[in-house]
């Protein structure tokens, strides 16, 4: 196809009987759009010939291609048509097999249309490879100081004196004492208001996600998210059959106003407002406020996901919005994956009581119930206190990090790539004051030998200077160093 030209014949795979002609045309356009058949820049159709080639109701096509325009696939120029989106990142493109079913294992090829639906567009992340802690990978704590030799004497010992009954079924809602003490440390640590009894105990922040957009949402139901935002939050949110509607972040998180005025009704807002995945700014109290407002008002939920707000640098930690909820519309995420380490995925939910009862009863058809003995190594290593003394070192070595890689940024970096301050987190931002693509430099470095993300590969709409994600909790400050030297040659 050239730039501009409309993709006339470009097939699209006729709906099946019954289906929502809506959802087939957004899907089947969007697939088309991920798959590499629309390129970037590539005209679509007009909403006219659309209707009058799959006898649709122009309105049914209209609605369609907002909905594509407004999740940033598409940009609409009045005069000139609907065209694919150019700040769209190419690796997501990439990342999809060009052609679908010849393609496919056969073990996928019979699968519904709601598995289908729901992995579109989902990259799979491979386990990590290459050396613990290498520059500047986010997503994962610092592994080599994580004190194995102490979780395998709790582990020993639980496994040795616990009694038989926790080799029996557990609970749908999680181990009892686990849940006493997430309740408790939520609590205390994060002013969260909550009893043992609005606990579920989840594999990880990622399947709370899940739970809570199956359970909340119906298909076609709207949802604010961040953007830049969490892919995981918006995939699990687009798995539910439901719409991510992009709303812009600011210096003082989620743009509540001009979601009101521009997002148009919702019935969930997803929030990182501790720390901003993954701009890193915390959500002021009057977007707080707003926010419980506007889901009050519309009688919609709030998902706030606190996935490393124990690492707080300076500055008071802001109790979660969870605490200013009087009317049970917050529904709050927390996890260990970052506290402790990656592979222990456990995660929980704080419910508001109404919703407890539900939820336990899903779960009990999900998985049953979580794996009983991790639960139990891990509530005694809580209430032992090596949880807490753990997080408060990790505090102190992340802040030495931090410094460690702010300074060598300022030194050798300086005028091409801008570290940002943070306060919190396990990362942080360097902007590229220069412009520039920053996904081409992202690449370059990684041909380098490094680890980084680009930001335009968490935005939707809302576009963003470029900019990488560098994460530096993880990194050993000689490693920081090291990368921060990689990262120069690849900026020059
Ligand atoms: C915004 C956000 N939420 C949650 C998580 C953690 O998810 P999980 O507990 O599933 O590893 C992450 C990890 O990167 C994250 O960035």
């Amino acid at each position: 196809l050239s730039k501009a030209a409309p993709f006339q014949d470009l097939s699209l795979i006729p709906p099946e009987q019954g289906q929502d002609k809506w959802r087939w045309l957004y899907s089947e356009l969007r697939a088309a759009i991920l798959e590499g058949r629309l390129r970037t820049g590539a005209r679509l159709p007009s909403s006219r010939n659309l209707a009058r080639q799959y006898q649709l109701s122009r309105g049914t096509v209209l609605a369609a291609l907002e909905q594509l325009r407004s999740e940033g696939y598409t940009d609409t120029q009045v005069g000139a048509g609907t065209f694919v989106a150019s700040s769209m990142p190419d690796r997501a493109m990439a990342a999809v097999p060009r052609t679908r079913a010849p393609q496919l294992p056969e073990s996928r090829a019979n699968i519904s249309n709601r598995a289908n639906h729901m992995i579109a567009g989902v990259r799979m992340l491979p386990p990590s490879r290459g050396p613990v802690g290498r520059a500047f990978r986010s997503y994962e704590p610092a592994l080599d100081l994580f004190p194995v030799q102490l979780w395998a004497r709790t582990a020993g010992r639980v496994l040795r004196h616990a009694p038989r009954a926790l080799y029996g079924q557990g609970h749908p809602s999680g181990y009892e004492p686990l849940r006493k003490a997430i309740a408790e440390y939520v609590g205390a640590s994060r002013g969260v208001r909550c009893t043992a009894d609005q606990i579920i105990v989840t594999a990880g922040a990622q399947q709370a996600l899940d739970l809570v957009t199956r359970m909340l949402l119906d298909p076609g139901d709207r949802v604010w998210v961040e953007d830049p935002g969490y892919p995981g939050a918006r995939l699990a949110v687009h798995g539910a059959g439901a719409l991510a509607v992009p709303v812009p972040v600011d210096r003082d998180g989620m743009h509540v106003d001009f979601a009101r005025a521009n997002a148009g009704r919702a019935r969930m807002a997803y929030v990182t407002p501790a720390n901003q995945f993954p701009l890193g700014v915390t959500m002021s109290l009057a977007r707080r406020l707003a926010l419980l407002n506007w889901a009050v008002a519309q009688d919609a939920w709030i998902v706030e996901d606190e996935y490393d707000a124990e690492y707080r640098y300076c500055g008071r930690p802001a109790p979660a919005l969870q605490s200013l909820d009087r009317s049970g519309c917050v529904v709050y995420i927390g996890t260990f994956t970052k506290m402790l380490f990656n592979a222990l995925r456990i995660g929980f939910v704080v419910l508001p009581q109404r919703l407890v009862e539900p939820f336990a009863a899903a779960r009990s058809i999900v998985d049953r119930h979580p794996p009983t003995l991790d639960q139990a190594i891990l509530s005694e290593f809580i209430s032992e206190g090596h949880f807490g003394h753990h997080v408060r070192r990790m505090r102190q070595v992340y802040m030495e990090r931090l410094s460690v890689l702010m300074e060598t940024g300022r030194r050798h970096l300086a005028g091409r790539v801008d570290i940002q301050e943070t306060a919190a987190g396990m990362r942080t931002i360097g902007w590229l004051p220069s412009g520039g693509s920053d996904s081409d430099l992202a690449d370059r470095a990684r041909a380098a030998g490094v680890e980084l993300i680009a930001l335009s590969e968490f935005t939707m709409r809302h576009t963003q200077p470029g900019a990488l994600i560098l994460g530096f909790a993880g990194c050993s400050p000689a490693e920081l160093r090291r990368g921060v030297g990689v990262l120069a040659k690849a900026a020059a």
